[in-house]
C-alpha cells in the first residue's frame, strides 16, 4: 500500500471510531480506571475503541504491528506499525466538552518515536464532523482542503500547551508557561494534544508546546503538522524524563525551543 493508501484506511477507521466514541457519549460515559494518576483516567470507551481499531487493523492489516494507548505494543512482520490514541482528550470526553479526537498514525521503521517514519496520520474529531489527514510527501488535508501553517503576526503567537496528570509537574509546567509568553498573543489549553497539532497544521494556531507527551498523542499530529510546511521537534536535554515537544513555524519552534528550556 502506497502512504497515501494506508492514510484513506486511517480515515476510514477513524470516522468508524469517532462515531462509536460519540454514540458511547451520548449514552453515558463510565470511568473504568485510573491509570498514572488519579486525574489520569480511562473509560469504557477509550478500550472500545480501541478494540475497534484493533480489530479492522487484524483484518485488513494482518501482520502490522500495533501501539496503542490503552492496550500497549504488539510487534509486527511488515516494518509498518499503527500507532493509535483511541481518545485523545479522554478528560474532557468525560467531562462533555465537545474537544476530542481519534487520532491513528502509520508508522515505519522503528515503533520508537526517534526511530520511525511517519507515512499516514489522521486526527478525527467526530462532534465537530473534522477529519485531518496526512500523507507522507502529499500535504496535510482538513475534509480534503490543503492545509497551510501560519507565521505569528504583529501580536504575538497564537500558542496551545497542556499540563500532564501528575501534580508534580504542575509548577514546572507553568515556569515554562512563564517563559514562553512573552511572545504570545494568547494561550490556549484545550485538552486534546492531537487537535492542538491538527490545529497548527491548519494555521488556526501558530504553534503548541508541551512535555510528557506520549508517542500516541503526536504521531498523527506531527506529520500533519510537517506536511502543512511546519516543524515539529522532540529536543533532547540531559536528564530529562518528560520531554518538550514543539510545533509551528520554524522560526517559532526555535524561539519556543529557547525559551522553554532557559531553566530546565
Ligand atoms: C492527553 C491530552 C492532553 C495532554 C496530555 C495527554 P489523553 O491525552 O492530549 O491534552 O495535555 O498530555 O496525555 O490522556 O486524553 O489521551
Amino acid at each position: 500500500m502506497t502512504a497515501a493508501e494506508l492514510r484513506d484506511l486511517a480515515i476510514d477507521i477513524a470516522h468508524e471510531a469517532g462515531a462509536l466514541a460519540q454514540r458511547r457519549r451520548a449514552e453515558g460515559v463510565s470511568i473504568a480506571a485510573s491509570k498514572s494518576t488519579l486525574a489520569d483516567i480511562v473509560t469504557e470507551a477509550d478500550r472500545e475503541v480501541e478494540a475497534l481499531i484493533r480489530t479492522r487493523l487484524d483484518a485488513e492489516r494482518p501482520g502490522d504491528g500495533f501501539l496503542g494507548e490503552e492496550t500497549g505494543g504488539g510487534e509486527g512482520s511488515t516494518g509498518i506499525t499503527w500507532v493509535v490514541d483511541p481518545i485523545d482528550g479522554t478528560v474532557n470526553y468525560a467531562s462533555g466538552i465537545p474537544l476530542y479526537a481519534v487520532s491513528i498514525a502509520v508508522v515505519e521503521g522503528s515503533s520508537d518515536p526517534d526511530g520511525w517514519t511517519a507515512l499516514a496520520g489522521v486526527v478525527r474529531s467526530p462532534v465537530l464532523g473534522e477529519t485531518f489527514s496526512a500523507a507522507r510527501n502529499e500535504g496535510a488535508h482538513l475534509n480534503g482542503e490543503r492545509l497551510r501553517i501560519a507565521e505569528p503576526g504583529p501580536a504575538g503567537a497564537l500558542l496551545a500547551t497542556g499540563f500532564g496528570y501528575d501534580p508534580r509537574t504542575h509548577a514546572g509546567d507553568l515556569a515554562m508557561v512563564g517563559r514562553v509568553m512573552p511572545i504570545a498573543r494568547d494561550l490556549r489549553r484545550g485538552g486534546s494534544a492531537a487537535t492542538d497539532l491538527a490545529y497548527v497544521a491548519a494555521g488556526r494556531l501558530d504553534g503548541y508546546f508541551e512535555r510528557g507527551l506520549s508517542p500516541w498523542d503526536f504521531a498523527a499530529g506531527s506529520l500533519l503538522v510537517q506536511e502543512a510546511g511546519g516543524a515539529f521537534l522532540r529536543p533532547e536535554s540531559a536528564g530529562v524524563v518528560r520531554r518538550l515537544s514543539l510545533a509551528g513555524s520554524a522560526d517559532l519552534v526555535g524561539e519556543l525551543r529557547k525559551r522553554a528550556l532557559a531553566e530546565g
